[in-house]
């Protein structure tokens, strides 16, 4: 695994010191093996930030977890007797990193062709305008769905459709990003995908597809915590809704959704970042995805991208039991899986999402059982090594590989559903 180098991270601290203002608490990433279920309790009692993509448990076959903490919540921790070492030495530096752009020169011989959109990760503003860009530059190809609904605080949640000019029955496939705010490669890959799909040749296999699909998105689902992570917590995951009788803000979207709401890894402490909410679809946000997804008649699959890990998740999500058509399912992962490795040689997992961790009330097994859509999640880069806070020369290597992942998926959802 690849690791941030300390050369770097050193000379990008001493390039800013004059520009930042005050010394921030320092963080860290741990990775801790548990022992004792005190220690279990103590991570969760505290609402600590797990970063790893699989439950938090003692004794001999439990895997290291790692865990993002301050220094007070560092000595909390370690005075457990839990043994860890330091995974990520300094997150502040890490983030310095992520928002470097990427030069033209070097887009202009990774993406092609390119587009200095994806030098680096874009407010919510930059993306609605390139919506608008997209709009007036693609007439045929490209519509703008304006907003599908309104975000706790207002925001608008874009929409918008990408299909060839040929009319005839299409199916269409829903690619939603952004449910976590913390997660930014996701947005930016369902707008990549998108890129990709209006400046793909004619003749190649992408363009084909048009003829055949329409492809719904939906890049910045979570637009208030997105933005809240820019510029406020970077680490901040749920929505940016109240709660009453809390001063704890946020709902978990990725927890709200009308499907076995609620009955496994979700909590109902509106402090902790897995909060389910008040009731299924209490949050606008995913309320307003759902009738969305709901009012495509056509509709027959859908992706919801996060991040980090890597992996190709199908259902379900919520129980170790298979799912009918598991063939079907485990075909299409692992094609999918190969896809992705195909462009770069980067490696993902094939699985359920249960076998990473249950969980319930999420949009995937959402898409399955109510929508009656082939729904899955994509985990995109990295495995931990940035987590979160992917630098951003990787954006469009992520997107170029889960854009092989796309394709393969909606060719053989066309083919097989
Ligand atoms: N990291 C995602 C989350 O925690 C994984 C979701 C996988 N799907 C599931 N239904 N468990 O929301
Ligand atoms: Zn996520």
């Amino acid at each position: 695994r690849g690791t941030l180098s300390t050369v770097t991270a050193l000379a990008l601290l001493a390039l800013s010191t004059h520009a930042s203002p005050l010394p921030q608490p320092r963080e860290q990433v741990l990775r801790c093996t548990l022992d004792t279920a005190e220690q279990v309790s103590h991570i969760e009692n505290q609402n600590l930030d797990v970063w790893s993509h699989h439950g938090v448990s003692a004794g001999e076959k439990a895997r290291p977890i790692d865990v993002r903490v301050n220094d007070a919540q560092k000595a909390a921790l370690l005075a457990t007797g839990v043994r860890c070492e330091p995974f990520i030495e300094d997150v502040a530096a890490l983030l310095k990193e992520e928002m470097i752009p990427v030069s033209q020169q070097t887009l202009q011989k990774r993406a092609a062709p390119s587009d200095p959109y994806f030098s680096t990760y874009r407010s919510f503003a930059e993306i609605n305008a390139q919506i608008a860009k997209w709009a007036s530059a693609y007439p045929t190809t490209f519509k703008d769905l304006g907003s599908v609904g309104q975000s706790a605080q207002g925001r608008a949640l874009r929409a918008f459709k990408i299909t060839s000019a040929k009319t005839g029955p299409k199916k269409a496939i829903w690619l939603n990003g952004g449910i976590h705010a913390r997660e930014w490669v996701s947005s930016a890959t369902t707008m990549y995908i998108a890129h990709s799909l209006l400046t793909a040749p004619a003749g190649s296999p992408a363009a084909a597809l048009l003829d055949s699909l329409e492809f719904y998105f939906t890049p910045m689902s979570n637009p208030d915590g997105y933005e809240y992570s820019r510029t406020t917590n970077r680490m901040w995951r749920k929505n940016r809704g109240k709660n009453a009788g809390s001063s704890c803000i946020g709902t978990d979207l990725n927890r709200n959704w009308d499907e076995h709401w609620n009955v496994v890894g979700a909590s109902q402490d509106p402090c902790s970042d897995t909060y389910s909410g008040t009731k299924a679809f209490s949050a606008p946000e995913t309320l307003a995805l759902s009738k969305f997804a709901l009012s495509l008649p056509n509709r027959v699959a859908g992706i919801d991208l996060h991040s980090y890990g890597q992996y190709v998740l199908r259902p379900w999500g919520w129980t170790y039991d298979a799912p009918p058509n598991n063939d079907f399912y485990t075909r299409l992962g692992d094609g999918m899986r190969d896809a992705i490795r195909s462009v770069y040689g980067t490696r993902y997992t094939s699985q359920s999402g249960a076998d990473l961790y249950p969980a319930a009330g999420a949009t995937d097994d959402w898409m399955n059982a109510k929508a009656r859509m082939v729904g899955f999640t994509i985990e995109l880069r990295d495995t931990g090594s940035y987590g979160f806070a992917l630098p951003a020369r990787l954006i469009v290597p992520t997107g170029e590989e889960a854009f092989a992942g796309v394709v393969y998926y909606a060719r053989f959802v066309l083919d097989n559903k």
